[in-house]
């Protein structure tokens, strides 16, 4: 682990707009540099910093605290170097007796309003004001504090994770510019002129109440310690750092792990990570205490059966245990009657051990992976379509896009960093179309409106896309040539002539969709005649019983408008996890191994028997459902569960623990006792991505590296728990380091063939496909024709759903993500990201409230076929009438109580978002809630004890 302090050049690198080359001197030295460049970074890059304070390389130069001013030979005056592009023939000098005294002059008015105690400031050592008082040579202050001045300021420390003192702000503006240029929030301005200018967020308000979304990009910007980590102020600066990857969401933002001695201080985005680009949310920035939490379980555990208490015992006695229940299992029940879930939060090296453990060691198929109930039919809808399962651009493609269509996904609150790109290129001019129940942030937000919100009735996508189709084709809109050249002609024109038909045009299935036909037919020339249009989509779209059909209308419209193959254009699933593209890659579902290879293939078969040394099963696994289905049936008696709460996260709750209790031995492997764990006879601790080495592939088919920050707590990666079961059970697995997993999977693996930890360290990340001729990988694929071959259009009938609305149920809920947290929240709960979002909440619209006589923030049951839970009402616009919306964060609502087991019919992937409800004013959580807190409470008291 070595010191990685990033370099500041001062200010952005130049446009590449001629790609001329600029000819210049700088202090008696001759440069070239691209045109455009600032005098500031042309002198960075041959190793001259000019003092600067307003200036970082994140932002755009704006020229305001004059430090920087160079001369210019035949120029008059002293230009801020910033500001100034250089120019053919220029001769600059940047230290001269005259700059020296200007820029002490500036130093000094800056030093007399700043409280001068760096000896006990928490930035002592890392503090650019400091720093540059140093480079101009200032030694003492001419000017007293017996003036007006800004010392006695009031701190504001309302947020969890930084401070704001005002007293240490030098209004250099850098965190307002980071606010709106790099994150798109526009939380704070400069309120005031002169001597009282000063930084306010929102309305003067502290930060906690403000519309900061704390993601801390103007922390990163602030040259003081006017904005700073309080876990810096708590440890100190830190003294070395090791760049790791983000455990949390499918944007994969890469950090610098910032350490003091063994403690991790602060993780900072890292300005060369490809996916995010030197930006950041609350979640990746801030949210990391989890892995420190006192909550953790460090040691294995057993019980014979799950109303018995858990016994803690030695990592070899849970290992000997979980191999002897599983073969003993298998000789009792059969060799198909044990399983396992691959974790979509693990990395690809531990996904594609566990599938290895149950293909080579269970001897079966038996696999899945939480993907299932997330994007299962995006693998689905997009091979059938484009010949693979994955996204086709990457994340910098969206500067390119001129048109963004958002289907069935939030990114401001699921993917964060991604939608600040979204926000910037949308600032540019770019177009926006959201078809979605709820108006989303991006639907309006500062400086940002969509051009249409398509707010259809949940269920009716296939509905909408059709429609949108059907514009398209009769409109004569279609990118024939384009179509022609690589698509399947005869497949286009049956969907072609399935689309024009009279009943599915947006006039006739507006009293449908609820989506105004007017709008609708807008929307459609828009994409079809916007320039590059891309779509976006997320679970919105793939958790419907028509989720694959959804996936492949979207791939169907794409490749009839020519949006497909090329930069700003395609078909982009925002994935959930971190590692969910991984997971699917790494061979985790049931049909496939690692690389989409179908298990009944034969020549795939035998080059992992060859590689593994056994026969392996050519029949298909179980799904997730069809093990549950199978468990409560009799037949299926085992469960090996690596970081997946399945109780929590997969639909109707009460059969998915059904299925667990008629088990005879579940293995449980996570970090916390989550509550798939009420139902374990094993729990082997698992370690987090700050304790271990490997990879996830993010959004965009990108591999990057998750470096081992600090040793495990529990004692083994999780990769090594893996290999522990693996040898007890009589397996012959010796791999001494993840890399050589990775050697591995890149051997059996043609998308992977390239693929390897010394690629990863030359190259900082790899897209896969990586081939000889593109060895960093693939940033936007099908550009030389789709990987199947023809692009493949499917008819895609709208089929409604089972689930349907009634004198009972007469309400839709949908459900979907909130910023602070992820997913079922183990971790972002275990953090101070409770702040924003202490418990789960009921979107409803005024009318279905007052119809109900419900005020906001009363108590509320919500009630479905399936089930019932308690939890308070939020009334708001954002949802329609006849529609109410939930998270899923925190396991006192279970939502997922209430969702029913309908699913896609393709993959089994369930159909959260459409579920038929009541909802009823109540006076408080419901008994099991109460019960369900009481024991929560109870055992977070006897861990903390026995944590003690
Ligand atoms: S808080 Fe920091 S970045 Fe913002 S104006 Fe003050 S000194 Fe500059
Ligand atoms: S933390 Fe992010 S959202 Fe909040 S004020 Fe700073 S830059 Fe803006
Ligand atoms: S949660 Fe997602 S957007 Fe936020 S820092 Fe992590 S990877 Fe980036
Ligand atoms: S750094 Fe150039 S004016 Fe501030």
């Amino acid at each position: 682990m070595a010191w990685i302090g990033e370099i500041d050049l001062g200010t952005k690198p130049a446009p590449l707009l001629s790609g001329k080359m600029v000819s210049l001197t700088i202090d008696g030295e001759a440069i070239e540099v691209p045109e455009g460049t600032s005098i500031m970074r042309a002198a960075a890059l041959m190793g001259t910093t000019i003092p600067k304070l307003c200036a970082t390389d994140s932002l755009e130069a704006f020229g305001s605290c004059r430090l920087c001013l160079v001369e210019i030979e035949g120029r008059a005056g002293y230009p801020a170097s910033c500001t100034t592009p250089v120019m053919p023939g220029m001769v600059v000098s940047t230290q001269t007796d005259r700059l020296q005294q200007l820029r002490k002059g500036v130093m000094e008015l800056y030093i007399s309003d700043h409280p001068l105690d760096c000896l006990t400031c928490s930035a002592n050592g890392d503090c650019e004001l400091q720093d540059m008082a140093g480079a101009v040579g200032l030694r003492d202050v001419r000017y007293g504090y017996e003036g007006e001045h800004h010392l006695d300021a009031c701190k504001d420390a309302s947020n969890p994770y930084f401070t704001f003192d005002p007293a240490k702000c030098i209004v250099c503006s850098r965190c307002v510019r980071a606010c709106d240029e790099v994150q798109g929030t526009l939380a704070l301005t400069v309120d005031g002129r002169g001597f009282e200018s000063h930084i306010s967020a929102s309305q003067d308000e502290d930060f906690l109440k403000s519309e900061c979304v704390s993601c801390g990009a103007c922390v990163q910007a602030c040259p003081t310690s006017a904005l700073i980590e309080k876990e810096v102020e708590k440890v100190g600066t830190p003294d070395k750092a090791v760049v790791t990857t983000c455990a949390y969401c499918g944007v994969g933002c890469t950090f610098r792990a910032e350490m003091r001695g063994e403690q991790l201080v602060r993780m900072v985005p890292w300005k060369d990570g490809k996916a995010n680009r030197g930006h950041s949310c609350v979640k990746g920035r801030f949210a990391w205490g989890y892995a420190n939490h006192k909550e953790r379980i460090l040691n294995p555990m057993i019980r014979e059966s799950i109303d018995q208490p858990w016994r803690e015992v030695s990592w070899d006695e849970a290992i000997t245990h979980t191999a002897t229940e599983f073969r003993r299992i298998q000789a009792k029940y059969g060799t198909r009657s044990v399983g396992g879930i691959t974790s979509s939060r693990c990395t690809n090296e531990e996904t594609y051990l566990v599938q290895k453990l149950i293909r080579q060691g269970f001897g079966n198929n038996n696999v899945d992976t939480c993907a299932r109930v997330c994007h299962s039919p995006t693998g689905y809808g997009l091979k059938t379509t484009f010949g693979t399962s994955a996204g086709t651009q990457d994340f910098d493609s969206v500067m390119e896009a001129d048109v963004m269509l958002v289907i069935g996904a939030n990114p401001t609150d699921g993917h964060p960093v991604f939608a600040s790109r979204m926000k910037r290129r949308l600032r540019e001019g770019a177009k926006l179309i959201v078809i979605d129940p709820r108006r989303i942030d991006l639907v309006r937000s500062p400086h940002i409106e969509a051009s249409y919100h398509l707010p259809l009735k949940p269920g009716t996508n296939v509905a909408v896309l059709t429609a949108i189709a059907h514009v398209i084709v009769t409109e004569g809109l279609v990118d024939e040539d384009y179509v022609r050249a690589r698509c399947d002609w005869d497949e286009f024109s049956e969907w072609a002539a399935f689309v024009s038909q009279s009943e599915r045009s947006p006039e006739a299935t507006e009293a449908l969709t609820t989506v105004p036909a007017a709008d609708l037919r807008a929307a459609a020339r828009l994409y079809a005649t916007g320039g590059k249009s891309a779509i976006y989509y997320g679970l919105g779209v793939t958790e419907h019983s028509q989720g694959s059909s959804t996936v492949i209308a979207i791939a169907n419209l794409a490749m009839a408008t020519g949006n497909v193959g090329i930069e700003g254009a395609g078909v982009n699933p925002l994935r959930g996890q971190n590692n969910v593209q991984g997971a699917c890659d790494m061979g985790s579902f049931p049909h496939e191994f690692s690389g989409y290879r179908h298990v009944s293939d034969n020549a795939t078969r035998k080059l992992f028997e060859e590689a593994w040394g056994v026969s392996l099963d050519a029949e298909p696994g179980l799904r997730i459902p069809n093990m549950l289905d199978a468990a409560t049936e009799g037949s299926f008696k085992g469960l090996f569960v690596q970081g997946e709460d399945i109780l929590q996260s997969d639909p109707n709750t009460h059969h998915v623990a059904a299925g667990l209790a008629a088990m005879e031995c579940v293995v449980v492997q996570d970090l916390f006792l989550n509550e798939t764990a009420n139902y374990a006879h094993v729990f082997l601790p698992g370690s987090t991505f700050l304790e271990k080495d490997g990879t996830f592939t993010n959004a965009e088919r990108r591999i990057q590296r998750v470096r081992q920050v600090m040793r495990p707590k529990n004692g083994y990666a999780d990769w090594e728990i893996v290999q522990l079961v693996a040898r007890a059970m009589g397996l012959g697995w010796s791999y001494t380091h993840p890399s050589e997993i990775m050697d591995e999977i890149a051997r059996l693996t043609p998308t992977f063939a390239r693929v390897s930890y010394a690629a990863l360290e030359e190259h900082g990340s790899v897209q896969w496909p990586a081939t000889d001729a593109a060895p960093v990988g693939t940033p936007v694929m099908h550009m030389e024709g789709f990987v199947r071959g023809k692009g493949h259009f499917v008819v895609t009938d709208y089929v409604p759903t089972d689930e349907k609305t009634g004198p009972r149920f007469p309400l839709l809920l949908t459900t979907g993500r909130i910023l602070s947290h992820y997913n079922v929240g183990a971790q972002t709960r275990r953090t101070d990201n409770v702040a924003w979002h202490p418990e789960d909440r009921l979107e409803i619209h005024p009318l279905d409230a007052e119809n109900r006589g419900i005020r906001d923030g009363d108590w509320v049951a919500l009630r479905s076929r399936a089930g019932e839970t308690t939890l308070r009402a939020l009334i708001t616009e954002r949802v329609a009438p006849g529609v109410v919306y939930t998270t899923f964060h925190h396991p006192e609502t279970q939502a997922n109580v209430i969702t029913t087991d309908y699913s896609d019919w393709a993959t089994n992937c369930p159909e959260y978002k459409v579920t038929a409800v009541q909802v009823s004013p109540s006076n408080g959580p419901s008994d099991w809630q109460e019960s369900y807190r009481a024991q929560a409470e109870r055992s977070r008291r006897i861990e903390a004890v026995a944590a003690e």
